[in-house]
C-alpha cells in the first residue's frame, strides 16, 4: 500500500468528523477548507513521499528492514539434468536427478518446507517486516524458444533472481535453463511496485542457446571443478551476458560480484555499464569448487562486517583488511545427513537474514552460528526451515529485501 494512499485516507477521515459535527453553513465552509488543505498537504506528501517512500529502496544487507519478498516452495520441480545443473550439484545427488529431473519435489517433503516458510514468514511478520510472496506456478509446464526446450523451477529463491538497488528493482537474466521463465512468478508484484514509483528493469535476456554452455565442461571429481575454477574455467562460455542476482552483495555504494557458474563476465560487465559511476563494483574470488551464489561464502552482515566462509577463502582479503572491515569466520555448520540438501552445500548455516544491524533471522538448529552472533551483540531469531533448505538456500536465499530503512553510503 503506498503512503501516499494513507495520507490520503486520513486527511478524508478528519474531514468527515469535521462536517459531522456543525452546522450546515459551517459544515459546508469547513469542507471547502478541509478539501483545500488535504489538497496542500497531499501535494506536499506526495513530492516528499515520492522523494523518501518509494516502495523499493534498499542499499545494503543491514539497514533496518521494511519490507521483504519471501518465496514459495509450492510446486517446486526439480531441473531437467542439463549440463549446467550437472555442473553445480553434488555427484551424491545425481541419481536423484536423473529420477527426478523435470518432475516435482517429492511431495511430503515440499509439504514440510511450505509449512516452514509460512512460519518463517509470521516470524518475520512479528518481528514488523511486511511480507510479501510471489504467485504460485505451475512450474512443471514443459516450454519452449526458439533455442531450447525446459520445464520451469521454482519461486523458492527470490535472492536469485532480484536485487534491488537503491529505488530499482532488476530482474537477473539467469543461466539455467530451467529458471529462464521465472520471473514470471514475481511479475505481479514488481507490477504494483513499479505503479508505486519504482524503476524496474529486466537485465537483456539471454538465448540460453547451446552455446552459452561448455557442454565438454569436465567434471568428474571436486579436484577437476577446483583446477577449473582457479583457471577462471566454468560451465557458462561469455556467449552472451549472464547473471544470477546472488552473485551480488551490497554494502552501499560498493558491491561485491562473483564470476560463478552462473555469472560470466560478461554479465558483470552489464551490471557494472548499468549502475554507472555511483557504484563501484568489485569482483571477488574464492578457493571455491563450485561457486555458485555468494551468500553462502562471503555474507556481508553489517557496515564493515564480514560473515566469511573458511573453506572458501577470499583470495582478496586484503582489501578488505586494508578497508578497517572486520571478517569473522562463519563456524562449521552442523547439519546432520538425515535431510537431502540436494541444491547447496551445508554453509547454508551462514547465509542468515539481517533484519537490522542487532537481529539476524538464522537457523535454529545451528548453535555454533548463533553463538557467534549472540558473541558479536547480534540478537538471533532462531527458525527452522530445514526442509526449505533442502531447496538449495536459507534466510538469505529465500528472501529479496525490497525496503530498508537508510541511505546510499560509502563503507568500503
Ligand atoms: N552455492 C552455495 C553453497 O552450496 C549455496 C548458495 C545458496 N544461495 C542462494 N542465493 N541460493 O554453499
Amino acid at each position: 500500500m503506498s503512503c501516499f494512499g494513507s495520507v490520503v485516507r486520513l486527511v478524508s477521515q478528519a474531514q468527515l468528523s469535521c462536517i459531522r459535527s456543525k452546522p450546515l453553513l459551517q459544515k459546508i465552509c469547513s469542507a471547502v477548507s478541509v478539501a483545500t488543505r488535504r489538497q496542500h498537504v497531499a501535494t506536499q506528501m506526495s513530492a516528499q513521499e515520492e522523494k523518501t517512500k518509494i516502495p523499493v529502496s534498499s542499499h545494503n544487507e543491514w539497514d533496518l528492514l521494511e519490507e521483504v519478498i519471501v518465496g514459495r516452495a509450492e510446486n517446486a520441480c526439480v531441473p531437467e539434468f542439463t549440463t549446467e545443473v550437472k555442473a553445480n550439484t553434488y555427484e551424491k545427488y545425481w541419481p536423484f536427478y536423473q529420477k527426478y529431473g523435470g518432475k516435482p519435489f517429492p511431495k511430503k517433503h515440499i509439504q514440510k518446507a511450505v509449512e516452514e516458510v509460512e512460519e518463517m514468514c509470521s516470524i518475520l511478520q512479528q518481528e514488523g517486516v511486511v511480507v510479501r510472496r510471489p504467485d504460485v506456478v505451475e512450474w512443471e509446464k514443459a516450454f519452449e524458444t526458439p533455442d531450447f526446450k525446459s520445464r520451469g523451477m521454482y519461486a523458492a529463491m527470490p535472492r536469485d533472481i532480484l536485487i534491488v538497488i537503491g529505488n530499482e528493482i532488476i530482474e537477473a537474466p539467469m543461466a539455467w535453463r530451467s529458471r529462464f521463465f521465472e520471473y514470471r512468478a514475481y511479475r505481479s508484484l514488481i507490477k504494483e511496485y513499479f505503479t508505486e514509483g519504482a524503476k524496474w528493469t529486466a537485465a537483456p535476456k539471454p538465448l540460453m542457446s547451446d552455446e552459452l554452455y561448455d557442454m565438454n565442461y569436465p567434471m568428474h571429481s571436486v579436484q577437476d571443478r577446483h583446477e577449473l575454477a582457479k583457471k577462471g574455467q566454468f560451465v557458462t562460455t561469455e556467449f552472451e551476458p549472464c547473471f544470477d542476482a546472488a552473485d551480488f552483495i551490497r554494502a552501499g555504494r560498493d558491491i561485491f560480484v562473483q564470476r560463478s557458474q552462473v555469472t560470466n563476465l560478461m554479465g558483470i560487465k552489464w551490471m557494472e555499464r548499468h549502475l554507472g559511476p555511483e557504484y563501484n563494483l568489485h569482483q571477488l574470488t574464492f578457493k571455491d569448487p563450485n561457486p555458485m551464489h555468494i551468500d553462502a561464502t562471503f555474507n556481508i552482515i553489517g557496515p564493515g562486517l564480514v560473515v566469511a566462509n573458511p573453506d572458501r577463502p577470499c583470495n582478496e582479503m586484503h582489501l578488505f583488511k586494508k578497508a578497517g572491515w572486520t571478517v569473522v569466520e562463519a563456524p562449521t555448520p552442523t547439519r546432520s545427513d538425515d535431510l537431502p540438501l540436494w541444491m547447496s552445500s551445508k554453509w547454508l548455516s551462514m547465509n542468515v537474514l539481517m533484519l537490522d544491524e542487532e537481529r539476524v533471522m538464522c537457523d535454529k538448529n545451528e548453535i555454533p552460528t548463533m553463538k557467534m552472533f549472540e558473541e558479536l551483540g547480534i540478537t538471533t531469531i532462531p527458525v527452522d526451515i530445514q526442509h526449505a533448505n533442502s531447496l538449495g538456500g536459507a534466510f538469505h536465499c529465500w528472501t529479496t529485501d525490497v525496503r530498508r530503512r537508510g541511505e546510499l553510503k560509502s563503507y568500503f
